[in-house]
């Protein structure tokens, strides 16, 4: 049995990346319609061996589509998702509009696969980029001995912010070699060779939405609003996979090794930590382009008798979006 797909937001970073994913995991895609907006409609897109043409969102009839894969931006998200859910498809959705609505479910693959199933509005939520690394990795902590406070430094690529973002660092880095200034559009300051400590929109609180959002989705993912969550979003000049820097206190303690056995078995994770050069995970030698959430650096809190510190790594785009997205669509159909 096949079932018809729709990818909105096809052209984009993570629309390129659903394509290759549901055809490396042959997904059983019959009619496969990707669409993005007016700019690109008739512009033609590889799937394995098909020549897809992009359609245009605004004038699509959605009709006949089981499952829906949405990355083309909130205010699309916001108009377009009720209408594909109104005409019968499941949608799995990458923005962060309906993340923190009740009825919407809000789930990571390998940690709260039966929330899927209870979708009164036909709309699942796919976690932030940084959220799903970070709950891949503390899940099995958290059940293990209970996490009390989490403090994370996030060291995020540019990929995160759509496909402007990649091209405006490759540009500036070739302008700045051959000693030539290039403005920047997408990122408020120069991004290459730089580090920038701003994700999103500055908030009342002085924390920035992208800060909070590892704050609201970590208590919505793991049902427990008890979690003191504390976030530093850095943008850093890397193309693919997000980092990590993540330091927890836990109800009970644990040891590193513990921690590190508990990880090693942990779905979807893979523990890289050894204590040499190059024993740990980073996005260029071990996320970028892959599936797993690496886990580096475990070590115990020298000034917490109950923290640990940890290393987070994976590809923004794969396991941050695309992946989970198509995850959840094989969840929504072996339920059928
Ligand atoms: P398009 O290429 O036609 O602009 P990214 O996150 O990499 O920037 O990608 C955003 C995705 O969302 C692209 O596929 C883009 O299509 C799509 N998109 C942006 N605006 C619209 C719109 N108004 N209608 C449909 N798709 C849109």
């Amino acid at each position: 049995k096949t079932v018809t797909v729709a990818i909105v937001g096809a052209t984009g970073a993570v629309g390129e990346t659903l394509l290759k994913i549901l055809a490396e995991r042959q997904f059983p895609v019959g009619t496969l319609h990707v669409l993005a907006s007016e700019r690109s409609a008739g512009e033609k897109l590889e799937y394995g061996a098909r020549q897809l043409v992009v359609q245009d969102l605004a004038t699509f009839d959605p009709t006949g589509v089981d499952i829906a894969l949405f990355s083309a931006g909130g205010s699309i998200s916001k108009e377009y998702a009720p209408k594909f859910a109104a005409a019968g498809a499941v949608v799995i959705d990458n923005s962060s509009v309906f993340r923190g609505d009740d009825d919407v479910p809000l789930v990571v693959a390998e940690v709260n696969p039966e929330a899927a199933r209870n979708r009164p509005r036909g709309i699942i939520a796919n976690p932030n980029c940084s959220t799903m690394q970070l709950m891949v990795a503390l899940a099995p902590i958290h059940r293990a001995v209970g996490i009390e406070r989490i403090n994370i430094a996030t060291y995020q690529s540019v990929s995160g912010t759509g496909r402007r973002a990649l091209e405006e660092l490759g540009k500036q880095t070739a302008g700045m070699l051959n000693f030539r200034e290039v403005e920047p559009e997408v990122y408020p300051v120069q991004i290459a060779f730089n580090v920038i400590p701003h994700g999103g929109d500055f908030l009342d609180n002085g924390y920035t939405s992208e800060e909070m959002k590892l704050v609201w989705e970590t208590r919505k993912i793991l049902g427990d609003d008890s979690i003191g969550v504390n976030a530093t979003v850095v943008r850093v000049p890397v193309f693919y996979g997000h980092s990590e820097a993540v330091h927890i206190e836990t109800r009970e303690k644990i040891t590193a090794a513990q921690a590190r056995a508990l990880l090693e078995k942990a779905p979807g994770v893979e523990v890289v930590d050894e204590q040499v050069g190059g024993g740990y995970p980073t996005p260029v030698t071990h996320a970028s382009g892959n599936d797993p959430v690496y886990v580096g650096r475990i070590r115990e809190d020298i000034s917490h008798p109950r923290g640990l510190d940890l290393w987070v790594v994976a590809d923004n785009i794969r396991k941050g979006a695309a992946l989970n997205a198509v995850q959840l669509a094989e969840l929504v159909l072996r339920e059928a």
